[in-house]
């Protein structure tokens, strides 16, 4: 896509600072089926990712535009058979490299193989405390016994491990042994995020939805978790939005800290921000990627404070949450601009607790899976 760059915008990208992080969706095939997956809810096919060439050129460009983190996501990124060449080009661009996976898909072999291509970090997700609820969850038999033994292949291989665990109605209650078993797996990392209602989530509010109690009772487990095992594990938590005052700094302000490339190429300033029907988002198969970080327009859409409303460009706390998350507001009051919901000045914060009240204290239904084609297990 080509368009008009103004001296205005010229202006703007001299104080817009490079991009720290990169995630590369490598691919939206994924053997689980989340009921919170994260992923759009239009999937990109296989034949439309990139091919290996593609994504090395890539991550010389986000490498040459100043990136330091380049984390390979999906999807599930093992279900690429040239993973282990993605990593190596990332590790030889100079990147810091992080595969985020939900274990299926690895053997002991590719970690190993991982590990020689200079892979320096590896974040496992965890539906669960036990095998019965961690494959309910994700959808997927087996895939607890796999994740435990990624987890001790990944140890042994030498490669630091995050555990990633996110909470809600339905696992809640397990956080403590989830915690533990990732210091017996031997990770430095957890983290634990409550989950987000956008995209496919929203069909699993009732099922989700964790309750006042659950949320507060978990809030108090991480902090006296946090002072018992300083120095074992560092404990990362994001807890649920509608018992907090203000929202989040999603992706630590909207095009100010990262990036997503999409499996076909297309750059968005978050995961979720194709959710905001008014954006168009370039691709880098037509734009160089720091032309499209500096002036690309959806990444102008929401940087800086033109485009809040007077609620948050008047209010002392817009350097530090920047407006909250765009894809939120977009989902609950239909204006990607709005003040996040979840703030308590917003007009709609009332409206948002009691539907979350109510969705709390439902009987939990069956999980709306999200189903993918099966992802073939190489290696
Ligand atoms: Fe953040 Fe806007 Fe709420 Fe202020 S009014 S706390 S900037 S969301
Ligand atoms: Fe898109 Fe928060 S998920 S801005």
């Amino acid at each position: 896509m080509t368009e008009h760059v103004s001296p205005r915008d010229v202006d703007r990208a001299a104080r817009v600072p490079a991009p720290i992080a990169l995630l590369a969706e490598l691919t939206h095939r994924c053997p689980l089926a989340c009921p919170y997956c994260s992923n759009p809810l239009e999937l990109e096919a296989t034949r439309s990712e990139l091919t290996t060439e593609q994504w090395i050129s890539v991550f010389n460009q986000a490498a040459a535009l100043g990136v330091l983190h380049l984390h390979l996501s999906g999807g599930e990124p093992a279900s690429r058979r040239d993973l282990v060449e993605l990593t190596a080009a990332g590790a030889a661009a100079g990147l810091y490299t992080n595969l985020i996976t939900s274990g299926v898909g690895l053997n002991e072999r590719r970690i190993a193989e991982l590990s020689d291509a200079g892979l320096d970090h590896l974040q496992l997700s965890l539906q669960g405390a036990t095998p019965e609820l961690a494959d309910r969850v994700g959808g997927y038999k087996g895939g607890y016994e796999r994740k435990i033994a990624v987890a001790q292949w990944t140890h042994a291989a030498g490669i630091p491990l995050t555990v990633n665990a996110v909470c809600h109605k339905q696992n809640m209650d397990q956080m403590a042994d989830m915690l533990d078993l990732a210091v017996r797996l031997g990770a430095r990392r957890i983290e634990i995020a409550t989950v987000q209602f956008h995209g496919w989530a929203e069909k699993n509010r009732k099922a989700l939805m964790p309750t006042r109690e659950q949320v507060l009772r978990a809030n108090a487990f991480v902090n006296e978790a946090r002072k018992r095992l300083e120095g074992v594990i560092v404990i990362d938590y994001v807890p649920a939005d509608h018992h907090s005052s203000y929202p989040k700094a999603c992706m630590g302000g909207w095009g100010r800290t990262g990036l997503n490339i999409t499996p076909s190429g297309r750059v968005l300033p978050c995961h979720a921000a194709e959710s905001i029907p008014s954006l168009q988002f370039d691709s880098v198969m037509d734009r160089p990627l720091a032309d499209i970080w500096y002036h690309g327009a959806a990444f102008n859409a929401y940087r800086g404070d033109h485009w809040m409303p007077d609620l948050c460009r008047t209010c002392e706390r817009k350097e530090i949450d920047f407006g909250g998350c765009r894809c939120q507001a977009m989902a609950i009051a239909g204006d990607a601009s709005a003040t996040d919901p979840v703030c308590i000045r917003s007009p709609l914060r009332q409206t948002l607790v009691e539907q979350a009240e109510i969705d709390s204290r439902a009987e939990p239904p069956p999980f709306v899976y999200r189903s993918m084609r099966p992802a073939r297990e190489d290696g």
